[in-house]
């Protein structure tokens, strides 16, 4: 049966470099659905918040990972770090901790820079949180982008660079591969 996977881009930024990696997915691979789950209307996270029930945004938000086999991150990298948008989403998924919904839940994650080292720390950590809440993170390969302007066209709207297209094509294969043979921990 096709797959469908939740993208989650850790940049609100109109322009994103990392949201245009994210756009090109569903170009490379006509087998998956892909849907777009948007991190740009939730609140800070705050356990006041959840007293009465969640947000309605956070719902929404909760049911859209539920709802998917699968999630794609693709992060920017700040101050060597994840992007507070990005960690404010995962908390709010992280909760309630016993039943949350990225717990079990294939995540593949992915980032892109303009320097040269392809967020490779903020991918550290975003494991790091993913880790903690229990999901099943794909563990045998890693996608870094670094120099992210020479892979993209000079209007800033579209992936161009074939060979990291074919890299992601690979990637979104091994992730389905991965969806199909999760570990089996009880
Ligand atoms: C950055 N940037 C950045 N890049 C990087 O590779 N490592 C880093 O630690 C940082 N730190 C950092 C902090 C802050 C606050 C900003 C705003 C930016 C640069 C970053 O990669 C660049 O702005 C990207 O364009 C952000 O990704 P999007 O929005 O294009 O997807």
């Amino acid at each position: 049966m096709n797959k469908t996977i939740g993208l989650i881009c850790g940049s609100l930024r109109k322009e994103s470099y990392n949201r245009i990696i994210a756009e090109a997915l569903p170009e490379l691979d006509d087998s998956i659905e892909f849907r777009w789950i948007e991190l740009k209307d939730l609140p800070l996270f705050n356990e006041d918040l959840e007293v009465g029930g969640d947000p309605e945004t956070i719902t929404t938000f909760k049911i859209s990972i539920q709802e998917v086999d699968g999630i794609i991150i693709v992060s920017p990298e700040y101050n060597s770090g994840i992007p507070g948008v990005l960690k404010n989403a995962l908390d709010w998924a992280s909760r309630p901790p016993k039943s949350s919904v990225l717990h079990r839940k294939p995540v593949g994650v992915i980032g892109a820079t303009p320097g040269g080292l392809g967020t490779a720390f903020a991918q550290m950590q975003i494991r790091q949180t993913l880790e903690a809440v229990q999901a099943h993170v794909l563990p045998f390969q890693k996608i870094l982008i670094s120099q992210v302007l020479e892979k993209i066209d000079s209007d800033h709207k579209m992936l161009t660079d074939e060979k990291t297209k074919r890299y992601l094509q690979r990637y979104l294969q091994q992730f389905i591969h991965w969806i199909d043979h999760l570990p089996i921990l009880d």
